[in-house]
């Protein structure tokens, strides 16, 4: 049914798209400074294995160029040109191999900058353009290859000068500048969202309709990856979890290798990356196709808790406006179960809550599923703003383990989580995700369709039966 949903996308980004983020970017730059980009490297997965290459973020979202071994130079007003990319070199061998290298030579027309040189270049061009700039951003501790050629190139220029100390300016973070940009999301990124959430959502039906007791965690993982690949994302934005029963208490289960078992419950947090844009999404279904009373009160609360926070999705209100609004919920919920004593406000103020609510409600979410941007501005919360993107996933988790075992049984070793993304717009804010079935009854409803149209038997063939 999600099908429809996965509509043509309007416009992929262009290259006049990268280039005009650049020229935001320059034009906030301080006079006469440099910043330096560095791309990913291809990490060795074992021997001459390599992981899937993924590019770096802020390089991606500044360049749209997915190759190894790059580097972006940006130097606002610099006459003979304010854009430079380092790149491989052409090379038939490796390009038999592995598939073909832009080179240097293409970079200007490519991917519209002024200039373009080989990244083996690196250390005889890259000192003359550093010298006499006022400041260099750049972001220390991620590519570490990059900040020690960074400290030798200035070294070097500190020799050439005989002072001991070179004439350029501090080294200041990017990150600030480059994030704040990546935190509101264009139109363009809005509709690349739209898709990766839309076909994240088509993943999580295409598990409903799987999901029997019996079969594995793994063969639902395989379900999610087949959908996304289906539907034309490349990769999970994170590893996906797959979380039956107690698993679903480790906030970040990934092993996905436990069978699901007649009575349980099973969390599923899982999105897909699309055109570089992740998705953030999770529900939690009943194995069984229906919640036990205990399941299901649980659930409403966390259900209840995601409804409140995403009420305080607006323009008009801060960051941790929806955390709050989840967390008096929560709180509220624990206590009327008999699972939290005391009063609601003392019991915030004291995070006694955090044993069965132990995270934060939100995070942006954009190229990185756990996205950059500062979430407080000079120490307060700062305001949503149109164009910003984040989740909502209040939880509860009651894991079946020596701190819970004053608690009723029926409550143990079950972990609820409901995350949805959420898009600020003018007029409020629209939920990316909201095609994905969340309501109890409703979920029940799905499930005995499913088993309905497809029978009892586990749909997924096991290599057991
Ligand atoms: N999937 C990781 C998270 O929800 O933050
Ligand atoms: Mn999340
Ligand atoms: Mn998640």
């Amino acid at each position: 049914m999600l099908l429809r949903n996965l509509r043509l996308i309007e416009g992929l980004l262009t290259l006049r798209d990268f280039a005009a983020r650049r020229q935001q970017l320059l034009d906030r730059m301080h006079p006469g400074s440099i910043a330096l980009v560095p791309g990913a490297t291809q990490q060795r997965r074992n021997r001459d294995i390599y992981f899937p290459f993924r590019q770096d973020s802020d390089f991606y979202y500044l360049t749209g160029f997915c190759e190894p071994d790059a580097l972006l130079v940006l130097m606002p007003g610099r006459a003979q040109g304010e854009t430079v990319i380092f790149c491989r070199e052409r090379d038939a061998v490796a390009e038999r191999r592995d598939g073909p290298i832009l080179g240097p030579e293409a970079g200007p027309a490519a991917l519209a900058v002024n200039d373009s040189f080989p990244i083996s270049d690196v250390a005889d061009i890259l000192p003359g353009l550093l010298e006499g700039r006022t400041q260099i951003y750049m972001n220390l501790g991620e590519h570490l290859l990059w900040d020690s050629r960074l400290v030798a190139y200035l070294d070097e220029l500190a020799q050439q000068r005989g002072s001991g100390e070179a004439e350029v300016g501090k080294i200041v973070a990017l990150g600030h500048l480059l994030h704040e940009q990546r935190l509101i999301k264009s139109a363009k990124e809005q509709q690349l969202m739209r898709r990766a959430a839309h076909i994240s959502v088509a993943a999580q039906y295409r598990v409903l309709e799987k999901l029997r007791p019996g079969l594995s965690e793994a063969a639902l993982e395989a379900e999610l990856i087949y959908s996304y690949r289906a539907h034309g994302a490349k990769a999970e934005a994170y590893p996906s979890i797959v979380a039956a029963g107690n698993n679903a208490c480790t906030l970040h289960y990934s092993k996905n290798e436990s069978v699901l078992l007649d009575g349980d419950l099973v969390l599923i947090d899982a999105g897909c990356e699309f055109e570089y844009y992740a998705a953030d999404v999770t529900r939690t279904y009943p194995i069984s196709g229906c919640f036990s009373d205990a399941q299901r009160c649980l659930y409403d609360i966390v259900l209840a808790a995601n409804r409140a926070a995403i009420a305080q999705c607006a323009a008009n209100s801060h960051f941790n406006a929806p955390h709050e609004a989840a967390t008096t919920v929560l709180v509220k919920g624990l206590l009327k179960l008999g699972l939290l004593e005391g009063e609601l406000e003392e019991i915030i103020a004291a995070g006694s809550h955090e044993q069965f609510c132990p995270h934060k409600t939100s995070h942006w979410l954009g190229l990185d599923v756990h996205d950059v941007g500062d979430y407080r501005l000079a120490g307060a919360w700062r305001d949503l703003l149109p164009g910003m993107v984040l989740t909502v996933e209040p939880g509860i988790y009651i894991p079946r383990d020596e701190t819970t075992e004053h608690i009723a049984d029926c409550y143990r070793g079950i972990g609820i989580r409901i995350e949805d993304a959420v898009l600020i717009t003018q007029q409020g804010c629209e939920v990316l995700t909201q095609d994905l079935v969340k309501d109890a009854d409703a979920i029940e409803v799905q499930l005995a369709e499913n088993f309905r149209q497809h029978g009892p038997q586990a749909a997924i063939h096991t290599g057991s039966a």
